[in-house]
This record gives C-alpha cells, structure tokens and sequence, in this order.
C-alpha cells in the first residue's frame, strides 16, 4: 500500500510524515510562497483571455526562468540555447527522453543508483536503455571512480543522467572535480549530459547549486537540463517547468525547438499556463523577485538548520554527521527495511522503504519523538554493515 494511504489508515495521532518529498514549514504546512500570492493576484487582474498559450508554452517566463538560474552565461551561449515550457520537471525528463530516442533509439541512459524512483520508468517508457552504476562508495560518499568508469564506457550518443543539486535520494552532490570530468568526457567523446535539476536553490543558494549545470553548458557541444519550479516556488500542483536546450551551432538550435514543440504537440498538446504566468510575474518584477529569494532563503536556511540538527543526535550505532555534507531535503538513513519497518509499527515515524527521509519532514514537534524513536532500534544497519 502506497505510504500516503498507510497513514490514512494508521489512527495513531502522532504520526510523523518523512516520506512526501515536498518541503513543509515548521507547522508542518507545504506553504504557498507569500510571492506567489502577490503574483497570483496580479494574474487575476491582468489576464484577459484563456487561450492556448501553443506547444512551445510561455517563451517569457522560460527566458526569464533561465536568466533567473543562469544569469551570467556568455552572450555568445545564447543563441546556442533554447527553451520550452513543459508541465512539472517529469514532463522536461519526459520530453528531453523523447527528443533523445528520437534522435538516437539506440541511446544508453547512464543514470547512478540510487535515483529518484521515476527516472528508470521514464527512460524505459521512452523506448530507452539505462545502464546504471553505483551512485555512492560503501561509506556514503560520491562514488567518482563509478562515475569515472561509467563514463569511460559510455559510447558516442549516449546519455549521462545526472541531479543538478540536491540528489534525490542521498542528499550526495557531484564535486567540482566531478562536475569537471563529466564536462571534459561529455565533451571528448560526444556524449549528451541530461540534468534533471529540480531543487536549485534549496542546498548552497542557487549560484552553488547550479555551478556544475553552468560548467557544463559551457563547456559541452550539447545538453539537455530539466527545469521544474515545483520545489523552488512550491507550484508542485501547477505544473511548472521548462526543458533548457543547448545545441551545438544556432542552425540546430532552432531545428531542436521546432522539433521539441511538435514533440511536446503530441505528449500534452499545449502545457498549463498558471504556475507558469506566475514564475514570470515574480521574475518580471524586481520586488516579488527580492520577495521570492528571500522566502526561499528562509525554506533552505530551514531545511539546513534540521541537518545540523539531526547530524548532532548520537544515536546508537548510527552515524548521522554526514547530514551537513548533504544537500537539500532527502537523505538516506542507514536503515535496513526492518529498521523503517519498526519505526512505522512501534513509532507511527513514516518513511520511504528505502530509509529516505525528507529532512522538512521534522519540526519542533515531533524532533525528540523522532530522536527517541530512532535511539531505540536495536542496530538495523543495511545489509547487515555497520559504521
Ligand atoms: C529528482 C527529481 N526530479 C524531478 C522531479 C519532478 O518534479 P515535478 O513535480 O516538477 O515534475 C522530482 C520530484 O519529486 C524530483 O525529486
């Protein structure tokens, strides 16, 4: 049973929810942003019509999505990039894998594991192959040698799937040393990178969280970067995103669009305008735009305080200290399915079977039930290692 209905028919009161990946403030609410409410407003006044906004969706609001990510690309980038407005970041990925397997059907996705749970069915719904590899070494870090390997066997056209900032699961980012190599192997052996970056903002500040994404937009012939405002603006039910297309020369550039909006004709007809009008309301105007940042400095400022936070438990058998290591709102905890098991049976604590946590998840509230919850697993560790 899925974990929300598990909750539902669990009557227990003091139910701790770690599992939805969505950021939740201190009350346990998912907010709607003070800038989107403003933004909204001015929508309600301003729109006079209700017409299809065509394939290619709202080219302000990607333009300005974009500017917003990437300000500082060197002018010559520009007319090597294009966008399309797609619903969420699933349907940039949906469409970012259409346009590779039309291209190219014999395309390997090389994706590393763990990933978010839709990327192997989305690569599989596309015709694709994946090929994967270890995302972490055997002490929780970024396993770089695995992506070194992987990317030393990938063919000319393959895909190399990789999380622009705040790993989902693990919380475990690529270096700049990773970041690096990546460019110099996509870039030698003509590999196609495809960043799937939905959390920009919530680890480091965008800036740091999108320096890998902007090494490698200048630095490779090619790539594709699925954008999603889910997280960043809290429009998860909106459907707010965009796919960022950079090709190698401006006579591809516009062929690519063209063919992405015929793509996008047949997989959603024409994308929802809302959340989208929204975003480019907010990053037309300089003040909602100050607003905006500031709100989601307050949603990263907290999901970084719950990491110190948690990281200084001592619990028994389990070393948490890497949280602040980690970036954004999941981790993995060192728990086997038994371990997270126990927790729902005993504690009515919630979380994915794979021990991921959505940091967000804790509050005041519920910290020292979840501390003393935890303390009192006999060891659980996965695969029966330990620390
Ligand atoms: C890694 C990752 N990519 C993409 C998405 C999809 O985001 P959206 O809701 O914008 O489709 C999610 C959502 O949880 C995610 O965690």
């Amino acid at each position: 049973m899925a974990l929300g209905l598990q909750m539902q028919a669990d009557s227990r009161p003091n139910q701790i929810d770690l599992g939805v990946g969505t950021y939740r403030d201190e009350a346990g609410r998912i907010p709607v942003m003070t800038a989107v409410k403003a933004a909204e407003r001015l929508l309600v006044e301003q729109q006079d019509s209700k017409g299809y906004v065509g394939p290619s969706g709202d080219a302000e609001f990607a333009r300005r999505l974009q500017d917003a990510l990437f300000p500082d690309l060197p002018a010559s980038l520009q007319p090597r990039l294009s966008r399309i407005q797609t619903p969420g970041g699933t349907g940039a990925l949906r469409l970012a894998l259409q346009l590779i397997a039309q291209a190219n059907p014999d395309a390997r996705v090389w994706i590393a594991t763990p990933s978010w749970p839709a990327h192997l069915p989305l690569i599989a719904a596309c015709g694709l192959t994946a090929r994967t590899f270890r995302h972490l070494d055997p002490n929780g870090e970024h396993d770089r040698q695995a992506l070194a390997d992987a990317l030393a066997q990938a063919q000319p056209g393959d895909v190399v799937l990789l999380h622009g900032c705040c790993h989902n699961p693990t919380g475990v980012d690529l270096d700049v040393e990773a970041w690096r190599e990546v460019v110099q192997q996509a870039a030698a052996r003509g590999l196609a990178p495809l960043i799937d970056l939905a959390y920009s903002g919530l680890g480091e500040g965008i800036e740091a969280d999108v320096a890998g994404v902007r090494a490698l937009l200048q630095g490779c012939d090619n790539a594709l970067v699925a954008l999603s405002c889910s997280k960043s603006f809290g429009l998860y039910r909106d459907r707010t995103g965009a796919l960022l297309m950079l090709s190698s020369t401006a006579e591809t550039t516009a062929n690519l669009g063209q063919v992405a909006a015929a793509q996008a004709r047949l997989l959603w007809s024409n994308p929802p305008d809302h959340g989208a009008a929204v975003v480019r309301i907010i990053l037309s105007s300089d003040e909602l735009t100050v607003l905006w940042r500031a709100e989601l400095g307050v949603m990263r400022e907290r999901v970084n305080q719950l990491r110190r936070q948690l990281a200084s438990l001592v619990v028994p058998q389990m070393n948490l200290a890497s949280l602040t290591r980690q970036r954004g709102m999941f981790a993995l905890l060192p728990l086997s399915e038994a371990g997270v098991h126990r927790l729902r049976q005993d504690h009515a604590v919630y979380m994915d079977a794979s021990a991921r946590i959505n940091v967000a998840g804790i509050n005041d509230d519920n910290f020292q039930r979840f501390f003393m919850a935890l303390s009192s697993l006999e060891p659980c560790l996965p695969n029966g290692l330990s620390l």
